[in-house]
């Protein structure tokens, strides 16, 4: 958007490479920390993640206590334990070491150190009052990009909602990201993360808040998932693959960061709240709809993100163009074994309507899209993703 004003949040230090999670010791000390509470999940525990970080900790003297009864796509009630266990800890530190529930288990975590009440109180939109202890989120699937945002998602059952905690003060100190974590992320899980990661990138990039500076974060995150995603399920060892998709997925956390989503995970919150549908699964099954219905707000960055996933674009008019980045997006999808329509997570024409209210009610996110969306919209875009 031409002469917008924007700012743009990243956290404050971002580490990155082959190798690089055996650094946390020394950044935790250098963080000042002597206790540190690390999440993580019971398969990283299983695997011999978790031991390997608590050992770099204790190299260096800081304390560990470790926590791995994260709850995948966690509800609101999960967080409350663990921010227990931190406290009476007492604490200086907190670490996430896993995919997007934990890390946004432990930002809530953080978060309640500093600030009273429950993880529910700060549901919304800039209620965090301060900063929590400071924190290192180093994430193990390529992946969601929660290392970098202001964002923590939890299922809330009572209103069969899937809600976030947005604040700025959750943003970690330090993001830490080794590709090595990534290496053993079955394929299912790798291809969901994947088009999540894709979703971030093209829903950012096309966002009414995209900046110049979003922009080259999000369009090159097209691109490197376009290279990477089909090789990283195919052979998980890849380790190139496996480094360009967790590059990929932290380039989509800044776009989401700071420009949003948009279509496709206001959609989508709703087949996770009402039918607990997992959240790259969720927003994959939109994802080529809401392309399709957006392209028209902007068809030169539609073509952008047809070129950046592969796609000859070279002679096309403007809307053939933008045309083949839904194309080249679906072909991805059915390439890498994720499910196409919404009767195969069990969703029915009758659960429609439901979900277009529980759409419709997510305006933190629909403000953010190029095209108007009404009602009709959204039904139609359920009815064709049937
Ligand atoms: N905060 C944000 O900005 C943000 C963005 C997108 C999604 N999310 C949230 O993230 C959650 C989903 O996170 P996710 O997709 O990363 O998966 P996840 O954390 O739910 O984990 C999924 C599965 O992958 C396994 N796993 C993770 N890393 C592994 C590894 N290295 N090796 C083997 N198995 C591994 C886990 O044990 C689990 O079985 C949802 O709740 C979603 O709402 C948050
Ligand atoms: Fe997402």
């Amino acid at each position: 958007m031409a002469g917008k004003v924007a700012t743009f949040r990243i956290p404050g230090q971002i580490i990155f490479g082959t190798g690089a999670a055996e650094t946390v010791g020394t950044e935790a000390k250098r963080l000042g920390a002597s206790q540190a509470f690390v999440l993580s999940d019971p398969n990283l525990q299983k695997l011999g993640v978790t031991d390997r970080i608590v050992a770099s900790l204790s190299a260096q003297g800081v304390r560990p206590t470790v926590y791995a009864e994260i709850e995948f796509e966690p509800s609101v009630q999960s967080v409350a334990p663990a921010a227990a266990a931190a406290k009476t800890t007492r604490c200086d530190l907190v670490i996430g070491l896993g995919g997007g529930s934990t890390l946004d288990t432990a930002k809530a975590v953080a978060a309640l150190t500093r600030n009273a009440g429950q993880a529910e109180d700060y549901l919304g939109i800039g209620l965090v009052r301060q900063r929590g202890v400071p924190s290192i989120l180093m994430p193990t699937t390529g992946g969601t990009g929660a290392e970098i945002t202001p964002n923590a998602l939890f299922y809330v059952p009572a209103a069969r909602e899937k809600k976030a905690i947005v604040s700025p003060h959750i943003i970690p100190d330090i993001a830490l990201l080794d590709p090595l974590l990534t290496l053993t992320v079955p394929p299912a899980v790798t291809a969901a993360t994947g088009l999540d990661a894709l979703s971030h990138a093209v829903e950012s990039y096309t966002s009414l808040n995209a900046s110049p500076l979003t922009d080259l974060y999000a369009l090159e995150a097209v691109r490197l998932i376009g290279a990477h995603l089909r090789t990283a399920v195919a052979n998980g060892g890849d380790l190139a693959a496996r480094e360009g998709m967790l590059r990929a997925s932290m380039y989509a956390g800044i776009g989401i960061g700071n420009a949003g989503t948009n279509i496709v995970h206001a959609l989508a919150y709703p087949l996770q709240g009402q039918h607990r549908v997992t959240h790259g699964v969720a927003n994959s099954l939109l994802l080529p709809y809401g392309m399709e219905f957006n392209a028209l707000s902007n068809l030169s960055k539609f073509a952008s993100v047809a070129e950046a996933l592969g796609e000859p674009i070279a002679g096309l008019s403007p809307r053939a163009a933008a045309a083949r980045s839904t194309q080249a997006c679906r072909l991805l999808s059915q390439d890498i074994g994720i499910p196409q329509t919404m009767r195969e997570v069990r969703i029915k024409a009758k659960d429609i309507e439901e979900l277009v209210d529980g759409a419709m009610k997510m305006t933190r996110l629909l403000v953010n899209n190029p095209r108007q969306v009404r009602p009709e919209d959204a039904r139609a875009i359920f009815e064709r993703a049937l």
